[in-house]
């Protein structure tokens, strides 16, 4: 070896340790740099994506039950979360506990909460449940409650207090405001950097059960105002009082108005000492329920009250559904009504049987950013144990490619159905490209050409294009053909389909289907189904 040689060498080993040490420090500082990065809502067109540490995230999700989130009994229920595969945990932060009494804050909860998720490697959408919990103040501090003088509640329409936070008085909202942002600036200090925490939801379905409005003196002097302009002008509707403007439905609009506006202060507060994306959860106007006060607390972001909504709190990135039904008609029917060109799908809460489980798909296919079911923890019981298996099973799947599928729908190349009662058959289009599915076929061999479905429509499918002419598909009990449809004379042939899982992002192939595993479609089962990554080509 000669000198030279040796140096050119060592300069060589240099050169490429130089580089791989400076390739470390980067990838460490694109790393740290990723991880201090604010979660955030982004959008492009009419498309959302999460950001968590810089990434499309998707929030497969899972709320305990309210009284949950002690530290006493966190860490069973927190199990429970994690034995669900969920990536998130849904836990509300009391506002009773937080600040027993005035101006003294608790952060014991909070604390525990976070310390607890982190050991899961589980991030956090914390639940503000302040000055309102499904349309009453149940969770205010006692001092609260017991000085209705100093902090007043809304009054019926015979002048009867509810049991509502008046949303006119400013001392109610000065409190809720102060309490907030204390909470706000405390994960701040303790998350700031590790964001743990990913999203708030600010109170918990807002609204008010037991009147439609406030008919205190200050809510009376309101209602006989005019409608603010900014208000107005978002609507398109001519300037005029409450009455005018909204006819049947002033006393409603006006609580919603009350409400949001004093949400959209409490999230401002709130934001100023810790910018995380915030939104509030609805307990919805649906199942033929329509009366506001009686079947939902009035003024919540009920579908028809979600622009005034909109126009009136711009510190909330986005409205949540709270979805208890399995009904395929009225869930996605509010799924389209909240999916908008100015909101993400995002089902904050859902029931947790099995019935609602292929609505996470469906969700997904609509450029949704997450989903959450409702009390995962608690007793055990048949009941449970088969909605965890369902939704188990989901964010099992789902999880280790949450990543993929969240860049993928902001990217819209994201397409995903769940099986409607009667419709055994649905088309997906991608370019040149059908996927076509279908529910009730056997797990192989042909599929009568009278598909029955499957009897407890559980049936589901998600498809991403990865590339023009290859694909990933899951799902569960459907079956997939792919077909080209291109007119140009050419035919489409399946060329190579894998068969593997995600594993942390990661692709790993278990096998090649072939034979009967693709000449009769591509079978997805009930239990443990696969991922499959099908390249397609034509001849
Ligand atoms: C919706 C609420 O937001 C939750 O806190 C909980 O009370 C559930 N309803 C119970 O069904």
């Amino acid at each position: 070896m000669t000198a030279s040689g040796f140096s050119i060498r060592r300069g060589a080993v240099r050169w490429s340790l130089r580089r791989a040490v400076t390739g470390l420090l980067l990838f460490g500082l694109c790393a740290t740099a990723a991880a201090q990065e604010l979660p955030r809502l982004i959008r492009a067109q009419d498309r959302y994506a999460l950001l968590v540490d810089g990434a499309p995230y998707t929030v497969l999700a899972a709320q305990l039950h309210n009284s949950s989130a002690w530290p006493a009994v966190l860490p069973g229920a927190l199990d429970q979360v994690v034995a669900l595969h969920a990536n998130t945990v849904e836990a509300p932060v009391y506002w009773e506990q937080f600040e027993p009494s005035p101006g003294r804050y608790d952060t014991t909860n909070l604390d525990a909460l976070i310390a607890q998720a982190r050991q899961r490697d589980l991030r956090v959408a914390l639940l503000w449940f302040g000055s309102w919990k499904n349309g009453q103040m149940h969770y205010v501090p006692e001092w609260i409650k017991r000085d209705a003088a100093t902090y007043p509640r809304a009054l019926d329409e015979r002048g009867q207090p509810t049991e509502v936070l008046s949303p006119h008085a400013s001392a109610n909202l000065e409190a809720d405001q102060r309490a907030f942002s204390a909470l706000m600036a405390h994960l701040r200090k303790i998350d700031g950097q590790r964001h743990t925490v990913i999203l708030v939801q600010v109170e918990n379905e807002p609204g008010a059960i037991g009147t439609v409005r406030d008919h205190g003196a200050a809510a009376n002097a309101a209602f006989a105002q005019s409608v603010p302009a900014a208000i107005t002008a978002r609507l398109g509707k001519p300037a005029g009082t409450w009455q005018q403007v909204f006819g049947p439905d002033a006393e409603e609009a006006f609580n919603a108005y009350a409400t949001a506006h004093y949400i959209e202060q409490v999230a401002a507060a709130g934001k100023q000492a810790y910018p995380l994306p915030m939104y509030v959860n609805t307990w919805l106007r649906y199942k033929g329920k329509k009366y506001p006060g009686l079947d939902y607390p009035s003024g919540g972001a009920t579908v028809n009250m979600f622009e005034l909504w909109r126009a009136a709190s711009p510190s909330i990135d986005f409205i949540g559904t709270d979805i208890y039904t399995n009904d395929y008609n009225e869930y996605t029917k509010v799924i389209g009504q909240y999916a908008r060109a100015d909101n993400p799908a995002w089902v904050s809460e859902t029931g947790f049987e099995p019935g609602t489980a292929p609505y996470l798909f469906h969700v997904l296919g609509q450029g949704g950013i997450g989903f959450s079911v409702f009390g995962v923890d608690g007793a055990d019981s048949p009941e449970k144990e088969a909605a965890s298996a369902a939704h188990a099973a989901n964010f099992g799947l789902l999880a280790p490619m949450q990543r993929i599928l969240a860049k993928a729908a902001f990217e819209g190349r994201l397409q995903a159905v769940a099986e409607q009662p009667g419709q055994p058959r649905r088309t997906l289009r991608f370019g040149d490209w059908e996927v076509r599915v279908s529910y009730g076929a056997p797990a192989w061999g042909d599929a009568d050409p009278i598909l029955p479905g499957n009897s407890d429509h559980a049936g589901r499918l998600l498809v991403v294009q990865t590339a023009p002419e290859q694909f990933l598909l899951t799902g569960f009990a459907a079956r997939a053909e792919l077909a080209r449809v291109a007119d140009d004379g050419r035919h489409g042939q399946l060329l190579r389909v894998e068969q593997g899982r995600y594993q942390d992002g990661q692709w790993r192939f278990e096998r090649l289907l072939n034979g009967d595993q693709t000449d009769y479609g591509l079978n997805f089962g009930r239990e443990d189904p696969p991922v499959l990554r099908v390249t397609v080509g034509t001849y």
